[in-house]
């Protein structure tokens, strides 16, 4: 490969974000039109090429999600997912038209097993199909992108007809998905170089790749795939997506940066918003990133071992390959104290990239900062980060904590008394629990009325310290509807009760929009 180190001399590489359409469909990572609206704007920090806002005709709320972001996010390209059927593409494209820069995203499958199971049509109909959907979706507009699912178990000259095809017919982009995480590296990169080299057309389009991580090679294959002429790289946030996911965009990314030396490709990605963007997923899906993970995990840039900290302490390149700072993670920056002023943390939030917090979001955010500098020495980027994301959210709060004590300990038996505000008027209650999350909870259950089942509680310390603030994330189910809540409070069970109500406040939500 050649050793290319100039970056203006550096080939692009875009990326198709679709965090807010397979990351979707991880299995309970529902997100609400206001938090992809939040993600679509934290996708823009980042400088994506593309965002894949969503499946427009998978539901009435699909279609106003993607509507909702093409008509007022600007920046970027805004795609929609269509079958390759006219009513699908019609649907994408009425949510897409107010866009930027619009692109319909139309797929078809082309392997055999596909077409003999699932579309139960020969190659010569899905041929037509796809060159006749593609033709009508370049009537709407001329950026196209045309993907043959379960491209890497296909007949690979079948898959070269079709793209020739297809780009006969208006397709821009032609995505080579791998959409059950098969494929091996070196194997990815012969297909890839195999399509380049045996269609036609392919200089009048875009090569992409689409890679799913069931082998955990989704980034790999990615990287291959650039390697043998891609350049166009699908991925998400967290790596989140259908089953074990999709290339995770921070590791591509941090991977062509980190080892510019060894890639003669680029991407526009500004790095220094991963972290931000990571948090803010995993803080709305309620997918805890695990600590390992590459770039983003809370160990990925934690030293433990003496030799490790002594070696990072003298040089910090002795043991990390990458600076933290690049992604955003200011390790011990200590940001503001109890005596720092509204003006001070408007600034320190402007320079974090929340610049359009409205007055009313900012003394939320400022009573919060106050109350948390009381209890907590330092105040950290994440911690003010954390308030936000717990405060700049505006589901109404038909459930509200007023107080919380809990008793527990090897001795006694786990109680919590509960003071709420529902519907505005004061209730309060205790209940004994095997602990007091338990006790907590059953409390607030009983005290709302509610019978949602508690699907998933994590807990993590937002800073390092016994004086750090706790995070709870809880995955609840009523009525039908998964939600999450995240709650923030240097007291982990009232940042779990907080959590647990976010949830059934975003139940009721839904419910009275439904
Ligand atoms: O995995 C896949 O094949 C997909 C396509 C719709 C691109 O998600
Ligand atoms: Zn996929």
């Amino acid at each position: 490969m050649t050793q290319v180190n100039n970056k203006a001399e550096k080939e692009k590489v875009f990326i198709f974000d679709t965090t807010l359409r397979d990351g979707e469909q991880s299995p309970g990572a529902s997100m609400n039109m206001q938090e992809k609206f939040r993600l679509a704007q934290q996708l823009i920090k980042l400088q994506v090429d593309v965002i894949e806002a969503g499946f427009p005709i998978a539901s009435v709320g699909d279609f106003d999600c993607v509507k909702n972001i093409a008509d007022h996010i600007k920046g970027a390209q805004i795609a929609g997912l269509a079958r390759a059927n006219v009513k699908d593409i019609d649907t994408a494209w009425e949510a897409l038209k107010k866009g930027e820069n619009p692109r319909i995203h139309t797929f078809l499958a082309t392997s055999d097993i596909h077409l003999k199971y699932k579309l139960k049509m020969n190659r010569d109909q899905v041929l037509d199909l796809a060159t006749s959907s593609v033709r009508h979706a370049a009537k709407y507009t001329s950026n196209v992108e045309f993907s043959a699912e379960d491209a890497t178990r296909s007949d690979l000259d079948f898959v070269c007809r079709v793209f020739e095809a297809v780009i006969d017919a208006g397709a821009t982009t032609l995505n080579f998905p791998d959409t059950t995480g098969y494929a091996l590296p070196d194997e990815f990169a012969g297909q890839i170089r195999y399509v380049m080299e045996n269609v036609r057309n392919i200089d009048k389009a875009i090569l992409s790749v689409h890679c799913h991580n069931d082998l955990g090679l989704a980034v790999a294959n990615s990287l291959a795939a650039i390697n043998a002429g891609a350049r166009q790289v699908e991925c998400t946030i967290n790596g989140i997506g259908e089953r074990a996911g999709n290339t995770a965009m921070e590791e591509f990314v941090m991977a062509l940066r980190t080892r510019a030396d060894q890639v003669n490709v680029r991407t526009d990605i500004v790095t220094e918003h991963i972290l931000a963007s990571s948090r803010m997923v995993s803080s709305i899906t309620g997918m805890v990133v695990q600590p390992n993970k590459a770039i983003v995990g809370s160990n990925a840039f934690a030293h433990e071992s003496g030799i490790h900290q002594d070696g990072v302490l003298k040089e910090r390149t002795t043991y990390e390959i990458m600076n933290p700072c690049d992604i955003g993670l200011n390790k011990g920056n200590l940001v503001l104290g109890k005596h720092s002023g509204r003006h001070a943390l408007k600034d320190r939030l402007k320079s974090l990239g929340y610049d359009s917090l409205t007055d009313d979001e900012l003394n939320r955010v400022f009573l919060r900062f106050k109350e948390l500098a009381d209890v907590k020495k330092e105040m950290f980027d994440e911690d003010l980060e954390a308030i936000l994301l717990d405060e700049v959210v505006s589901i109404p709060e038909t459930y509200q904590l007023l107080s919380l004590g809990a008793m527990s300990g090897n001795q006694t038996m786990p109680t919590a008394a509960v003071k709420l505000l529902v519907d505005g008027k004061e209730v309060k209650d205790a209940v004994i629990g095997v602990g007091p999350i338990d006790s907590a909870f059953r409390t607030i259950a009983k005290l709302t009325g509610t019978t949602s089942k508690l699907l998933y509680f994590a807990v993590s310390s937002i800073t390092g310290g016994t004086d750090a603030q706790g995070e709870v994330l809880v995955r609840v189910e009523g009525d039908g509807k998964i939600v999450v809540g995240q709650g923030v409070d240097p007291d982990i069970i009232t940042a779990a009760a907080k959590a647990y109500l976010k949830a059934l406040n975003r139940l009721v939500y839904l419910k009275q929009k439904k």
